[in-house]
């Protein structure tokens, strides 16, 4: 039944072991800089999860982390990929800004095109704000990105931006309230965003599975999805899980604890390799010029 329309990625990801993981800063509501970590379980931990996510069917690169960016481990922000084009990230705080350069080399040496979605002018934009839903990318406007971007983005990969302001400081990546598991149905958080943000949602999403912001605090949305098992960290609700199995899923519970420290979890660590954006730049392009391909 899951399997019916499965999402068209999430079989290739990029990862970051956490060797040099460390809660120095506080740029999240998660984070506290008093909270020691325990690096032997936060590096068990995470090999743990890749080993979870291969079994799942996936196949996981790796990127050496920085010593100086201990937010590295969450790769997710890195920037979004379409194809052999790589948009990097332009972080809101200095603190993380150096692992887009990271990540920037990394892409380079495989033969990615690299480009950067925002400046200073613009504003900032981090990739865990923005999914490929349907035919249009879903971009978060808020905590961590500018609304400003949105143009940009639509512009660099021609297809339609669908803007969702997230208002509660704590969901503050669109990957804490905002899960694609197949090609109609997502985990959604509306306690996250405003409502004509829900109202965005709905539209694209037609099977939505409704969480309250406790269960979004558990980062049960923040979830990887390999055809239809879903990679979810392990506190996830029991409801959730149910749900999720009724509807064909195969859940994979996976103890990352250690990395909630950082305020992040499976989805923020994981980058995925294999999106390309062709078909939705299609469809925006069929609404621009509807007599010209019907031609
Ligand atoms: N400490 C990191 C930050 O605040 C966590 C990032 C979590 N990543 C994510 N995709 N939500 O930026």
């Amino acid at each position: 039944m899951a399997e019916d329309r499965p999402l068209s990625w999430g079989r290739h990801y990029l990862m970051c072991r956490p060797e040099h993981f460390r809660v120095d800063y506080a740029i999240n509501p998660w984070m506290d800089t008093t909270s020691p970590v325990d690096h032997d379980l936060v590096l068990a931990q995470w090999d743990g999860l890749v080993e979870a996510i291969e079994r799942a069917g996936a196949t996981v690169e790796r990127i050496r982390q920085n010593p100086e960016t201990p937010d590295m481990v969450y790769a997710m922000n890195y920037g979004i990929v379409d194809g052999d084009h790589v948009a990097l990230t332009n972080f809101r705080y200095e603190q993380r800004r150096p692992e887009a350069e990271a990540a920037e080399w990394w892409f380079g040496e495989l033969g990615f095109r690299t480009s950067r979605i925002a400046d200073a002018r613009v504003g900032s934009f981090e990739a865990g704000d923005a999914f490929l839903v349907g035919d249009s990318l879903l971009v978060a406007a808020g905590p961590r990105t500018d609304l400003a971007t949105h143009d940009v983005l639509a512009e660099t990969f021609g297809v339609r931006v669908a803007s969702v302001a997230i208002v509660h400081p704590a969901l503050y990546h669109l990957d804490l309230s905002f899960c694609p598991l197949d090609e109609t149905r997502a985990i959604v958080a509306p306690s996250a965003w405003d409502a004509e943000g829900w109202r965005t949602v709905q539209a694209l999403v037609p099977d939505p599975l409704v969480i309250t912001e406790q269960e979004a605090f558990t980062f049960c949305a923040n979830s990887v999805v390999v055809g239809n098992v879903v990679v979810m960290p392990s506190g996830a609700p029991t409801r959730v899980v149910r749900a999720l199995e009724a509807w064909g899923f195969d859940v994979e519970l996976v103890d990352v604890s250690e990395l909630h420290k950082g305020g992040g979890s499976i989805r923020c660590m994981t980058l995925p390799l294999d999106t390309n954006l062709d078909a939705a730049r299609l469809s925006a392009a069929a609404e621009r010029w509807p007599t010209a391909l019907a031609g």
